[in-house]
């Protein structure tokens, strides 16, 4: 509560001192501006001679207040945060699968480190004093800043055309850490790529007006995704430009026609007209309906400023590259559904010639050329030095997945969860290139799902009117994750873990849909208050469930895999109430059931794929061996060393893996209730998730790994909301995604994790808060800026 108020209190300064220092920045440059043309009276002859003086007076007066503006703010840093945020990011994006803000809840990021500068020492970046636009001396080794990965040869032919910062010498300009850090020493690609891999560590500055994609495919839908992928892409980075407070012009690369005279305009009726095609034509061809690239050429005022046209110069010395093509190839499989046996490799390459840059990834499917994107997006980041746009520019990566089920699961009853924060999730995870989303949307505490057949489950089961989940809203969800490479899994668990929203059937003429709904002594009946289990002997109850999963299947499908809970179930509920010998069979039947429901279900519909594994919770009941290893697949959620483990594999099952001991983040927080003991502590700190490596601890031979799915990192919310849902999930189930995808095996470092995986996490952190997630910090930011001396 007190936090949640605090939180409200710092957005709100945050938010109104962000406006105010837009605003005037603005009006101070265009003044200024205006009063330098004012001065230069020239009559239109002449102008037509001096054009391209004026031209580039134009970009060095800019340059300059550019500059004036930063230095004589730097006493206040976080006050020059995003500029111009709100408007830009809005209005960026044609694409409803992009249309998420992330950095509406922006908070700001690591500002300007003005007085200090880094270098490459042997493969490390060293910070310096930069005090008054002067490097302090310092003694100069022979810097030998290469990437090198594997056994890969490294860069060091890397394209010539541009200019790299971190080598030029005695420079004045200042080097920030991450242009440092991404030019120096191992590359900065989490999740680490697999295959081979090369990337030189030359730069090229580039503005984001001039890249351009070119989609290589036969099959239409994974086009209009393909350019939704790529729309998200531009929007994001653009995001990050504004998150670290570059300006219209920078974000642009051009300049705003309005802040030159009109006689200088030179956007000619044409010209506009060949600019909206081009737009358009990037809108349009996503098959989303247009704005004419209003977000992209023009910002929608917020005082009634009305369209900015810009003024682009053609060949501008601040950047190194005209354009930048990314050149798409997807020429095998025309799948938009993600599965267990999706392939999920891409390769790219980055080339520079001629002021081009040329970036081209092929995969065969959607899923692969999204991941290339993701790893594109993470060779560029803002200069905030140079106020560009910086990319690697010579690269060679081949890449693919050790692991097909890269999961995360979020519980939403415990807590309710916005459609934003899930969305916000679902961002994280799709730059981990985590590629599964298991929702476990309803427990016995809430039931926030809209069912349209049964609307009473959430009438009388969600905590509010507002927590809630439409249908509506999981298809929004279902699509946005498709766009970024993710499926969602959803949840009803069942028997178990049901109470309330189940509890009207009597008065409804259903009879008992659940049992034992908030009964005490709690622990008699249930693991945790409340509790609430299903009634296997009412058949509206399974009618309930195939209905629930034929609207869910609806919303997110096809997909292949489900889950249908199945864990935790107390056989002292039931047996208050039936006395059959054995409650074991009655789970089985009540599972069986469910499964079969869940083939009703998803036949019912023509266009959706019957999910061909059922995923259930491992618990004391999955070793009874009713349920056929064929198409139940066991998430295992007990500890690493427990006996269920062996006793599944051996069974034949298909696992996914969960464990409490590495894997549950919201463990560590101690008990929320007077009694018991924190039922799992402690907290699972980054390192412990991605060390732990259970095919390795298990000794599992070959055969034995084809039944290891993957795994997922699994975040309960007892203690869990939305205010503290990114700390609590970032950067941890990042760990877990290189864990995953990478599979990294450290022989040498047996006892703990490399160093140069904390630099590179440190990294990604920064990446995950750019991109607007609350990712918590992994060391103190002396750590990060003295890369090495802590770990
Ligand atoms: C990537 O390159 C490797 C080696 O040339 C090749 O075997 C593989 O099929 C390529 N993968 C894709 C997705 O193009
Ligand atoms: C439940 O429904 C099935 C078929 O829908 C039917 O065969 C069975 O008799 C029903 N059971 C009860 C107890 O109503
Ligand atoms: C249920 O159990 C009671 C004793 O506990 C027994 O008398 C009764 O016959 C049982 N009923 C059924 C249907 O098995
Ligand atoms: C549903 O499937 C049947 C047979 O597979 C087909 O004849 C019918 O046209 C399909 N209906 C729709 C709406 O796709």
């Amino acid at each position: 509560m007190v936090i949640a108020f605090y939180n409200m209190l710092l957005s709100h300064d945050y938010n109104s001192r962000r406006s105010s220092a837009s605003s005037q920045t603005r009006n101070i440059r265009m003044t200024v501006l205006k009063n330098l043309f004012k001065k230069m009276a020239v009559s239109r002859s002449m102008l037509k001679k001096t054009l391209p003086v004026l031209i580039v007076m134009a970009f060095v007066s800019l340059c300059l207040l550019v500059y004036w503006y930063d230095s004589s703010d730097s006493p206040k840093p976080s006050s020059m945060m995003p500029i111009y945020n709100a408007h830009v990011v809005e209005g960026s994006s044609p694409n409803p699968a992009a249309g998420y803000n992330a950095r509406t809840n922006a908070i700001p990021i690591y500002p300007i480190e003005r007085s200090w500068t880094y270098k490459c020492v042997n493969n490390r970046c060293v910070r310096h004093h930069f005090v008054d636009g002067v490097e302090e001396e310092f003694e100069s080794s022979s810097s030998n800043n290469v990437h090198q990965q594997q056994s890969q040869t490294h860069g060091a032919g890397a394209s010539g055309s541009s200019s790299s910062s971190s080598t030029s010498p005695a420079s004045s300009k200042r080097i920030p850490y991450l242009t440092c850090t991404m030019t120096c020493g191992p590359i900065n690609i989490w999740p680490q790529p697999t295959g081979a891999t090369s990337i030189g560590s030359k730069t090229s500055r580039f503005r984001l007006s001039d890249m351009r994609m070119k989609v290589v495919t036969i099959f239409p839908a994974v086009e209009k995704l393909l350019h939704e992928a790529y729309d998200v892409m531009r929007t994001e980075l653009r995001g990050v430009m504004v998150a670290h407070g570059a300006t219209l012009e920078e974000i642009e690369g051009a300049v705003p026609a309005s802040s030159l005279p009109s006689v200088l305009m030179p956007l000619t009726e044409q010209q506009r007209r060949a600019e909206s095609e081009e737009s358009n034509g990037e809108a349009g061809a996503s098959g989303m309906p247009s704005d004419g690239g209003a977000g992209k050429r023009s910002v929608p005022g917020d005082a009634g400023v009305g369209k900015i046209h810009f003024f682009k110069l053609v060949s501008d010395k601040r950047y190194d590259a005209d354009a930048l093509e990314v050149n798409l190839h997807v020429e095998k499989s025309p799948a938009t559904f993600l599965t267990l046996h999706t392939d999920e490799s891409y390769n790219m390459s980055v080339t520079h010639s001629a002021r081009v840059l040329i970036v081209k990834i092929s995969a065969n499917t959607f899923f692969g050329a999204k991941h290339g994107l993701t790893t594109l997006q993470q060779m560029i980041w803002f200069d905030d030095e140079e106020r560009t746009l910086k990319i690697l520019n010579k690269a060679s990566i081949e890449d693919m997945p050790k692991f097909n089920y890269r999961g995360l699961m979020l519980d939403t009853s415990r807590h309710y969860f916005t459609v934003e924060a899930i969305k916000r999730t679902i961002v994280g995870m799709s730059h981990s290139k985590l590629n599964r989303f298991h929702w476990h949307i309803t427990d016995s505490q809430s039931f926030p799902l809209v069912s349209r057949h049964y609307p009473q489950l959430a009438r009388y089961g969600a905590y509010s009117e507002r927590e809630v989940y439409t249908p509506d809203d999981v298809r929004e969800l279902a699509a946005f994750a498709k766009v970024r490479g993710i499926q969602i899994i959803p949840e009803i668990d069942a028997p178990a873990h049901a109470g309330n929203g189940w509890d009207w059937g009597p008065k409804h003429g259903l009879g008992e849909l659940s049992l034992c709904i908030n009964q005490q002594p709690w622990s008699n009946y249930c693991g945790e208050p409340p509790c609430g289990q299903l009634n296997p002997k009412n058949n509206h109850t399974y009618a309930i469930l195939q209905s629930l999963y034929a609207e869910l299947l609806e919303a997110v499908g096809p997909l292949d895999y489900f889950h249908i809970g199945g864990d935790e179930v107390n056989l002292e509920c039931w047996q208050q109430h039936f006395n059959d010998s054995d409650m074991r069979t009655l789970w089985c039947d009540f599972m069986l059931q469910a499964y079969h429901r869940l083939q009703l279900a998803a036949g019912g519909q023509n266009s959706t794929v019957a999910p061909g594994l059922v995923g259930v919770w491992s618990s004391g009941l999955t070793s009874a061996p009713c349920l056929s290893k064929n198409v139940f697949a066991v998430q295992v959620w007990g500890g690493s060393k427990w006996p269920e483990n062996f006793q599944l594999i051996n069974a034949g099952y298909s696992l996914v893996i969960s464990h409490v001991d590495a894997w549950y983040l919201d463990c560590g927080f101690g008990s929320w209730r007077s009694t018991g003991d924190g039922a799992c502590t402690p907290y699972r700190n980054w390192q412990t998730v991605y060390k732990h490596r259970p095919w390795d601890e298990m000794k599992l031979n070959s055969l034995q790994m084809r039944q290891i799915l993957g795994g997922e990192a699994c975040l309960w919310t007892e203690q869990v909301d939305e205010s503290i849902l990114d700390a609590r999930l970032w950067p941890r189930a990042s760990a877990l995604a290189e864990r995953l995808w990478t599979d990294p095996v450290e022989e040498r470092y047996s006892e703990s994790v490399p160093l140069v995986v904390y630099n590179r996490m440190s990294v990604f952190r920064n990446h995950l808060l750019e991109l607007g997630l609350r990712a918590e910090p992994i060391f103190p930011k002396y750590c990060a800026q003295n890369q090495d001396e802590c770990v």
